[in-house]
């Protein structure tokens, strides 16, 4: 089991799972992306011509879903059953029906109890775990709390550079509206007690993971 956690909260866009994962290699611990649980399972649900809002059929559809994801940092390789979906969790349908199902209580503790055997299992010193509700939820006792965030405009200048097939006004309207819904379920725009706030607006990547090394260095 890792001795250190590094728990990594942040809005769509704010470059969390790129920076925790650069963190994650520089320190040689494992990473672990909670967002491509809920993901895979937004993608197994609609594999199965289930509407995503129909929680019924969702709830009863987790006893089928056979996930796993590896937790090291230079290939985080996600599995649905024997099918690789890595590339398909990040499709716009997928993203677009993921909030629906991430907003059911049931899903969240199911998905949650998966994060921490996967923690529980992590081969190295330290594992970097992100998503919404880490700091908060899935690990309140981690060594390190840390929110990144970035205004809005930056966020979403940041996502549209690297996707090329939607129009920046799409994905600006996706990112705003994917954020209004999961912050209905869980608060990631503010710093839980103890919880250290990276702001990134100003910072090009390397200062951010820098400054995330910083804060994890003080922490533990
Ligand atoms: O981080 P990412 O954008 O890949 O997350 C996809 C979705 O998964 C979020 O929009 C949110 O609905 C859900 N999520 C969550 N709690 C987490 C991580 C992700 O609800 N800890």
């Amino acid at each position: 089991m890792a001795d250190i956690i590094v728990a990594i909260d942040g809005p769509a866009g704010s470059g969390k799972s790129s920076v925790s994962k650069a963190a994650a290699r520089r320190l040689g611990f494992d990473y672990l992306d909670t967002g491509a649980a809920y993901r895979a399972l937004a993608w197994f649900v609609l594999d199965r011509d289930i509407a995503p809002e129909d929680t019924e059929t969702v709830l009863s559809s987790l006893g089928a879903f056979d996930y796993s994801i590896s937790i090291d940092p230079s290939e985080p390789v996600v599995m649905v059953g024997e099918t690789d979906v890595t590339d398909a969790i990040r499709e716009p349908r997928v993203s677009a029906a993921v909030s629906a199902v991430a907003r059911v209580p049931e899903v969240r503790s199911f998905v949650t109890s998966i994060f921490r055997s996967t923690m529980d299992a992590a081969p190295h010193d330290g594992i970097v775990v992100e998503g919404r509700d880490i700091t908060t939820v899935v690990a309140p006792d981690a060594e390190a709390r840390i929110l990144l965030t970035a205004d809005e405009e930056v966020r979403m200048a940041r996502r549209s550079a690297e996707l090329t097939s939607e129009s920046a006004a799409d994905v600006g309207e996706q990112l705003r509206s994917r954020d209004r819904a999961d912050s209905r379920v869980v608060d990631f725009l503010t710093a839980a007690d103890g919880v250290v706030t990276v702001d990134s607006t100003h910072l090009d990547f390397d200062q951010t993971v820098d400054a995330v090394l910083e804060v994890i260095a003080r922490e533990t």
